[in-house]
């Protein structure tokens, strides 16, 4: 199972003071479980998390990365192999945060493959908006975003997926269990290789319900993973 926190745009310094505490607990409660914990800070955090991480098992990664593996005169972008180069391990690439100020699936196909290159490891993520779950479409949606974004990759086994139903994320709401089950068996139908996360809302509360789903092969944890009791209760209840 996968537990990847994405602190989206929040953090500083002080802020890996909490880590401590969830790396004392992975180690004792991960024994003879096949469980991975990513932490996916700001960008300004990735070289001091990953030194403070470096004899932990927890592995760091980036939420962002400019399609180009190569230098360039890009203001303000960073590329996937300067990302590697100060200790990330993966990439989140497609989330809806971007994708709503224009990041589109040819884009996001091009960041891929320059992170792969780069010998990153992908958080690829999708999901339909409310409108597009009200049209009936988040099927067709999800089918465009997977084929657009995965064109001409072919190896999948350094590729996770995380569905995020847009209306889901920071709301509260999560989807239905039998549509989750129908939606993630969908995405797994496609390829039998494909790793298929949850993200969207959760949370302590709700990790019950989610777990119950047994296609899911993990969770991407926004809001709820900058607290580290938070993140605990969920690694801790996805087992109980
Ligand atoms: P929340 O858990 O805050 O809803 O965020 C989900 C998300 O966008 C993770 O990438």
């Amino acid at each position: 199972m996968y537990f990847i926190a994405n602190w989206k745009m929040f953090g500083g310094l002080n802020s890996l003071n909490s880590l401590h505490r969830v790396n004392k607990f992975f180690k004792t409660f991960k024994k003879n479980k096949s469980i991975k914990i990513i932490y996916c800070p700001p960008s300004t955090l990735i070289r001091p998390m990953s030194k403070k991480l470096k004899k932990s098992q927890i592995e760091v990664g980036a939420q962002n990365c400019h399609e180009k593996d190569n230098y360039g005169a890009f203001t303000g972008s960073i590329n996937s192999s300067m990302l590697k180069n100060v200790g990330a391990k993966y990439v989140i690439i497609g989330h809806s945060e971007n994708r709503q100020f224009g990041e589109t699936d040819k884009l996001i196909n091009l960041k891929i493959k320059s992170a792969l290159k780069s010998g990153l490891k992908i958080i690829f993520c999708i999901g339909e908006t409310l409108k597009q779950k009200r049209k009936k479409i988040t099927k067709q949606i999800l089918n465009k975003q997977i084929k657009l974004g995965l064109n001409k990759i072919k190896n999948y086994n350094k590729i996770l997926i995380a569905y995020e139903p847009v209306w889901s994320i920071g709301t509260g709401l999560i989807p239905k269990s039998n549509q989750l089950l129908d939606t993630i068996n969908y995405i797994k139908q496609k390829n039998k290789n494909f790793k298929v996360l949850y993200g969207g809302s959760v949370n302590p509360k709700n990790i019950h319900e989610l777990k119950s789903i047994n296609n899911i092969d993990g969770f991407l944890i926004g809001g709820a993973s900058q607290n580290p009791k938070k993140f605990i209760d969920i690694i801790k209840k996805t087992y109980i």
